[in-house]
């Protein structure tokens, strides 16, 4: 049993090590007054699609929703005891801020670095990737002559953050391209194994799945390059958790991001930094607050005064993904993503980006050369133009970007707009318009739920349907 202090009054934050430290057998749950749903009218026999969406999240029912990774979209039931953890806060706002909170996201943390694969005391609650991933490479110490490696498909916002902490360090962002099509993952795993530089480099930054180009990255094979070479390999997992199984004990990084607002369905302001044991020592928070000093974990746990109600409700979030079953949910998302994706391939008689068993709940299909028949490459503002046209004449939401084969980061960066299931392919003074109906498909996925067979059939085709109405009309 249990001989920790209860009472964190006054922000003495010092025993959320010792409760992070606990083994399970020893840790005692805190009082929750607040409790969510427990799902027991889940059947094991659960279907997916329209009512489950209509059941489980507040998407408007008349939007094809084709773009989850942009911005997610929240559980229904967390969003509510999201809510019911603001109104009790406000009930008593000095019993729950000072006496209540710090146990309370203990208790998050440690069921997290279960789901996720590894030990409470190596996982931090951050509000969303960037600033994970901020705060790993502010701390970095980096100087002149240091290099940062990472790949062209990098999510636009953190090649900024790169480029500047050089520009501000006198360190080099080496920074490598990927070609298109991608053929295989070894072609992805050579890239690394031939170009990256052991003696300059002092980090290696790559995403687990590129937004842009949303293929699932080798990533357990390249962190092993790395680490045969003594660099140390921060994955950006903005859309990895809930659309991939994650271990990350056996992943083995040195830092670890991912979004639990995306593909997990919490409420908005909710992620997760993971720093391996022996490099803790060096990251510190962003924003100092009271914990600071008192152990690695006390340091983030309490950022100042601010609205900690997305984090209670992952414990809600958890129970839903545990009770559907997140191996159900992928096969399901991956499933329907690829038949859709094999689909369109063949009516459009176009290709994939990459091989199909490189995608999982996302994938990227390229659109019919007659929908982009400029001799001209193509530019960001007709992915827009198309990208509006689905949206506002079909009400299909899908994203879209450029992706250049030349070093134009600038460019690039330009057009690093969230989640990418449209982009443009500039190779060789030829323009293909790439098109994926990525996240809807997994969306469609994460209606998981009542539907049967058959009306997710009706819904693929539905979706369909709509693509190929919406090329006509573009046409
Ligand atoms: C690969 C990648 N990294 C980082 C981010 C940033 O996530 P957030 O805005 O939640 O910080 C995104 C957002 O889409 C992303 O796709």
């Amino acid at each position: 049993m249990s001989t920790v202090r209860r009472d964190f009054g006054s922000f003495h934050s010092s025993n959320v090590q010792e409760l992070l430290e606990l083994k399970d057998d020893d840790y005692q749950l805190p009082p929750l007054p607040v409790q969510g749903p427990n799902f027991l009218d889940i059947k094991p026999d659960l279907h997916f699609g329209k009512s489950i969406k209509n059941k489980y999240f507040i998407l408007e029912e008349e939007c094809t929703f084709l773009n989850h990774g942009a911005f997610g979209a929240t559980l229904k039931d967390a969003l509510l005891v999201a809510q019911k953890w603001q109104m009790y806060t406000e009930k008593q706002p000095l019993r729950f801020f000072d006496r209540e909170l710090l146990p309370l996201l203990v208790y998050v943390t440690r069921r997290l670095a279960k789901f996720v694969g590894c030990d409470p005391r190596d996982l931090l609650l951050v509000q969303n990737a960037t600033t994970g991933i901020n705060c790993v490479i502010k701390n970095l110490g980096l100087g002149p002559g240091d290099v940062i490696f990472s790949l062209s498909v990098t999510y636009g916002a953190v090649k900024k953050l790169l480029k500047h902490i050089c520009a501000e360090t006198g360190s080099i962002l080496q920074e490598e391209t990927v070609q298109f099509p991608i053929t295989s993952r070894d072609q992805l795993i050579s890239l690394v194994e031939s170009t990256l530089r052991p003696e300059v480099t002092k980090l290696a930054v790559f995403d687990h799945i590129p937004s842009n180009i949303p293929f699932i990255m080798p990533i357990q094979e390249i962190i092993a390059i790395c680490h045969k070479r003594g660099v140390p390999v921060l994955v950006d997992g903005a859309h990895a958790l809930g659309s991939l199984p994650l271990d990350i004990a056996s992943l083995k990084p040195d830092y670890y991001i991912s979004n639990a607002h995306k593909w997990f369905c919490c409420p908005k302001g909710c992620a997760f930094l993971y720093v391996k044991r022996e490099l803790q020592s060096v990251i510190r928070p962003l924003v100092i607050s009271h914990g600071f000093g008192s152990g690695f974990n006390s340091e983030f746990i309490w950022s100042g005064l601010k609205d900690y109600s997305p984090f209670l409700s992952m414990p809600t979030v958890i129970d839903f993904w545990e009770t559907v079953g997140p191996d159900t949910m992928r096969k399901y998302m991956y499933q329907l993503c690829h038949q859709a994706a094999e689909h369109l391939v063949h009516v459009w008689n176009t290709d994939l980006i990459a091989p199909a068993d490189m995608f999982g709940s996302m994938s990227l299909v390229r659109l019919p050369d007659t929908l982009y028949n400029s001799s001209s490459p193509a530019t960001y503002q007709q992915a827009e133009v198309i990208q509006n046209k689905l949206y506002y004449k079909f009400n299909i939401e899908v994203g879209a970007s450029c992706v250049f084969h030349t070093l134009n980061f600038f460019v690039q960066n330009l057009q690093s707009k969230y989640d990418i299931h449209l982009g443009f392919n500039f190779s060789k003074n030829e323009s293909n318009i790439l098109f994926s109906n990525l996240t809807c498909l997994v969306w469609m996925a994460l209606y998981f739920g009542s539907l049967a067979i058959s009306i997710i059939s009706i819904s693929l085709f539905g979706i369909l349907y709509c693509f190929r109405t919406s090329l006509a009309f573009l046409q």
